[in-house]
């Protein structure tokens, strides 16, 4: 047994989330932390909303509210839309909690006290008709590098560079469109170059690790330079050093604060059990595991600054330096991205309305429909395509047609025959090479979900159902009625195989795997789901807020049982829904209706 950390990548809190994202971050972690506490490991799966930053602060500019009313609002639509497609959090918090500002503070403080934060001035841009601070996403201009017209401050979304505003040619505001003015501001860079070594050391021992990704996060470490963990900006958390935190126009960098969410919402999780130190045996114990889950352009946040931070919280830079309150805290283990999901052969883009939202999705098809695609045919190691089209085909052939259907008719003959499981009488080897075909599945599609191949995972338990389809149709068992002996046999051995297969199908499709499991008279919880509770802040008792969390202690092994002959089953009804073929065309309408 071990302990894992699952540490989910935190969606900005600037609107609803689209499918692009719960295939990024969502549905991987979760099929890989569902799978890990079945095989019997010690899960802490973490995440919340990401909601300080530029991004906030733009979208609450345009819907006319309040940075803090517009994460409420998006925080609630997140959660709601994230437990509704089961993800299992052991905790879903936000960033905007104190507990959460306490811990970003504690890491930076400390990270500052061993040398690793190094205070520089830099050219800001303001705005001369109000004299407030213009963060480098609210500048565009002509990019120096490319000469797109229409860079921003931040990066060119032309040619992919990062900027800063004072290089842009003919700056202007995107607020109003006046030349900004530049001053000089102070800032704290976190001195990247003094890990450089650290970083390298660690890598190179990542060898797990998704080619691609590692080959990226090691070429990020031949041109390190400082970077800037503080902005001009009234939104963020406090910068926790004198003369600093009484500064509003001061504040941590949105990332600074939002990678260091991991670990305040895994001492939030303990606070909330009423151990406060139970967070630790995921965190300091060097035989814990931490997988991170994120799209790719997470990558750098997760390979470079956030081990760059733990390690200056340790003191394992080259300046030394000794760990804070929280002592040695893990690296990652594994930074484990996925790639784009475009739809209909665009980029989702939320701004030029090519865009499904998780919310639209669950309002017309089962969550595990989604799960289901999203496993099978989402951007695990290369950019895909989300097509209705294709999404239809494959529930309706797979989920429907294949797994489905297998349940139900294995259900339905069982029902009719016996009302019961039936005891088996003596298999023949057509009943053996079937059992032997689920039982050494396990083996199989646990080891490829451990190595986060997903969709080769789900794929050979696919196949497997397929057998399953296969033996049927070969053992004829509604024409067994002369041979009852035989067909009991029969139909024990397909249930067995059933609800083996609905295990090992359990961590992609929760949902439906424990409705299988009661089809087959099974009683209690098999799949358990996240709930919402909506809590009080730890430590500001004027404050509530959702939360997803859940009981997950009660899972079933990856392993096969026994089903027990004398289980009473009923006529079943269908699991999964058959999709109309013409909501493909009212899908595809919605879309481009933006
Ligand atoms: N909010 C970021 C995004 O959506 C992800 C933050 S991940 C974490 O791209 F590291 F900050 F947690
Ligand atoms: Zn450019």
């Amino acid at each position: 047994m071990a302990r894992i950390l699952s540490a989910v990548a935190w969606p900005y809190a600037n609107g609803p989330r689209h499918i692009g994202h719960v295939a990024g971050f969502g549905v991987p972690s979760d099929v890989f932390s569902r799978y890990m506490r079945m095989a019997g490991h010690d899960v802490l799966m973490v995440s919340g909303t990401d909601e300080h930053g530029t991004p906030i602060l733009v979208q609450a500019e345009q819907e006319g509210v309040t940075p803090q009313q517009l994460a409420d609002r998006y925080n609630r639509v997140i959660v709601e839309d994230l437990a509704a497609l089961g993800l299992s959090y052991d905790l879903f918090t936000r960033t905007t909690t104190l507990n959460h500002h306490a811990v970003a503070q504690e890491m930076f403080r400390t990270v500052h006290r061993n040398g690793y934060m190094v205070e520089r001035t830099t050219m800001g841009a303001i705005s001369p008709s109000t004299g407030r601070t213009l963060p480098d996403r609210y500048i565009e201009g002509t990019c120096p590098i490319c000469g797109y017209d229409g860079a921003r401050g931040d990066q060119c979304d032309s040619c992919g560079n990062q900027l800063d505003a004072i290089d842009l040619v003919k700056p202007r505001s995107r607020v109003d469109g006046e030349v900004p003015t530049f001053v000089e501001s102070s800032h704290f860079f976190l001195d990247l170059p003094a890990f450089v070594e650290a970083l390298g050391q660690w890598l190179r021992t990542r060898t797990a690790w998704r080619p691609n990704v590692l080959k990226f996060s090691l070429n990020l470490l031949d041109d390190v330079r400082p970077r800037a963990m503080t902005r001009d900006i009234d939104w963020g958390i406090p910068v926790p050093l004198p003369g600093w935190e009484e500064n509003p126009g001061k504040r941590l960098y949105v990332w600074f604060d939002a990678v260091i969410g991991y670990l305040s919402a895994s001492i939030e999780w303990a606070r909330r059990t009423g151990d406060d130190e139970a967070w630790r045996s995921w965190w300091n114990d060097t035989d814990a595991l931490a997988y991170y889950f994120m799209g790719k352009d997470n990558i750098t946040f997760h390979s470079q600054i956030w081990p760059a931070e733990l390690l200056g919280y340790a003191g394992r830079g080259s300046r030394g330096g000794e760990p804070g309150i929280y002592g040695e805290l893990n690296l990652p283990t594994e930074v484990v991205s996925s790639e784009f999901l475009n739809v209909e052969g665009k980029q989702l883009s939320t701004s030029r309305g090519v865009v499904i939202h998780v919310r639209d999705f669950l309002a017309r098809y089962q969550p595990d429909a989604l799960r289901y695609y999203l496993s099978i045919a989402g951007p695990e190691s290369q950019d895909v395509d989300f097509t209705w089209s294709e999404f239809y085909r494959r529930t309706n052939d797979e989920l429907v047609a294949g797994w489905g259907n297998l349940v139900n008719r294995t259900a339905s003959m069982v029902a009719a025959s016996f009302g019961e499981i039936p005891a088996p009488g003596v298999r023949t080897p057509r009943d053996e090479e079937l059992l032997a075909a689920t039982t050494s599945a396990y083996g199989r599609v646990g080891d490829l979900i451990g190595a986060h191949r997903q969709r080769q995972a789900l794929g050979e338990a696919m196949r497997v159902v397929g057998e399953a389809n296969r033996y049927v149709s070969d053992t004829e068992p509604w024409k067994l009625k002369t041979d009852p002996d035989r067909q009991a046999t029969v139909l024990h051995t397909l249930t067995q195989a059933v609800a083996d297969l609905n295990r090992l199908l359990a961590p992609f499709l929760p949902h439906s795997a424990q409705q299988v499991h009661q089809t087959l008279g099974g009683t209690g919880a098999f799949s358990p789901q996240p709930r919402i509770d909506e809590v009080t802040d730890l430590d500001d008792p004027s404050r509530r807020y959702p939360v997803i969390t859940g009981d997950y202690t009660d899972v079933p092994g990856w392993a096969p049982e026994p089903v027990v002959p004398g289980t009473p089953v009923g006529k079943p009804t269908p699991i999964f829904r058959k999709l109309d073929e013409a909501g493909i065309a009212e899908e595809l309408a919605r879309l481009t209706d933006g």
